[in-house]
């Protein structure tokens, strides 16, 4: 592992650079062609979603096999659509973990070969880091320090990103991530898969002050968020209703709950930021996605004096332009992979492969 604590700054490669990123930690096989880190030539996203749907969830075993089926077309997109040879490629940039690690295993593979045959440098990536630096690509002036809320189906961190590749986790979920919670009570109402935009979409025809479901916001000065307790109260309310023979509104119940989600995760992120003197906050990862979290962070950090970015919704969820974005930093930084890269389940937020 490569050490973060020595002081690093940017060393840039020629302009015109173009890096490959390669994304497949979970239920999206994604290619994407940038130059200079920030300009996206391509990307292309094959979603699994239909496959995995008939589930209720992503099954890894199917995840590895869609991913091997169809990442070589992918690339052959990507190429395309950038109207560019794989000789025009300078660095090959992939996502290692965290993920599902037989998922993450073909794009660490098929990554590797490319560059090894390519003779081309390799960057592992992390795919947090890929979430929150996807806001370089919507706004090319964007520099650190900032404050990130990254809010996935596995993640939900505020990270304070001081410097490139200088993270801190501020505050981070104790049990589930934000985006598994909208999954969950998706399913529970019966809206199927994936659920947050289910979810979001039933929320605009529904009373947010229908149902008063519980907020977690835990210790004052403490950053950390909690969902299994809203997620339990949803449970037993409508487990309850359906007992006594009541009538259940799916919009209202998605709305307490949306707002219920939105409400801590808007205070603790605008008080983290206040604490820590950042004036700067982005959002990013799938439950970015969300229009009432975009709506109310923003308000929230207008009133603050805080500025607030966020990128549009092909950025949010899993896509391969944030992790060539990543890639290109971390070459910039020096870091190089090697042909040992592996794939990794977990892995905390700043290390380097
Ligand atoms: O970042 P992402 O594509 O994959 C992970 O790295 O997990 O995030 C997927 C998550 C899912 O849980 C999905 O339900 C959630 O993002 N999501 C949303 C919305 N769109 C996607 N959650 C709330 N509201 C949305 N509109
Ligand atoms: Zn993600």
């Amino acid at each position: 592992m490569q050490s973060l604590t020595e002081e690093k700054s940017l060393t840039y490669p020629p302009g015109g650079w173009i890096t490959m990123g390669i994304e497949t930690s979970c239920d999206e096989t994604a290619v994407s062609l940038m130059e200079d880190g920030r300009k996206v030539l391509s990307s292309i996203i094959a979603s699994q979603i239909p496959e995995h749907r008939k589930f209720g969830g992503v099954v890894p075993e199917v995840a590895s096999r869609q991913h091997l089926e169809c990442i070589h077309q992918v690339v052959e997109e990507a190429l395309q659509q950038a109207g560019k040879d794989l000789e025009d490629v300078n660095q090959i940039a992939v996502t290692y973990g965290p993920g599902l690690v037989g998922a993450l295993l073909v794009g660490v593979a098929y990554g590797k070969a490319m560059a090894y045959a390519m003779d081309v440098p390799l960057n592992g990536v992390h795919h947090i880091e890929g979430h929150l630096q996807a806001n370089f690509i919507q706004y090319p002036e964007l520099e650190p320090p900032l404050l990130a809320l990254i809010v996935s189906g596995g993640h939900t961190h505020l990270v304070k990103m001081a410097d490139y590749g200088k993270y801190e986790i501020l505050g981070k979920t104790r049990d589930d991530a934000a985006g598994e919670a909208f999954d969950k009570i998706a399913r529970a109402l019966g809206l199927g898969y994936p659920g947050g935009p289910l979810i979001d979409e039933q929320a605009r025809m529904g009373n947010p002050e229908a149902v008063s479901f519980p907020r977690a916001f835990m210790e004052v000065d403490h950053y950390d968020f909690s969902f299994s307790g809203l997620k339990s109260a949803v449970l037993n309310y409508l487990n309850s209703s359906r007992m006594k023979g009541e009538n259940i509104s799916v919009p209202d119940v998605a709305a307490s709950f949306q707002q219920a989600v939105v409400e801590v995760l808007v205070e603790k992120t605008v008080s983290c930021a206040r604490d820590h003197q950042l004036s700067q906050v982005v959002l990013s990862g799938g439950v970015a996605a969300n229009s009432l979290l975009r709506k109310r962070l923003e308000e929230a950090c207008r009133k603050e004096e805080i500025s607030f970015f966020v990128p549009e919704m092909y950025l949010c969820t899993d896509n391969a332009a944030m992790i060539a974005c990543a890639g290109y930093y971390d070459y910039c930084l020096g870091y190089r992979s090697g042909w040992n890269l592996n794939a990794a389940a977990s892995v905390p937020i700043g290390q380097r492969p």
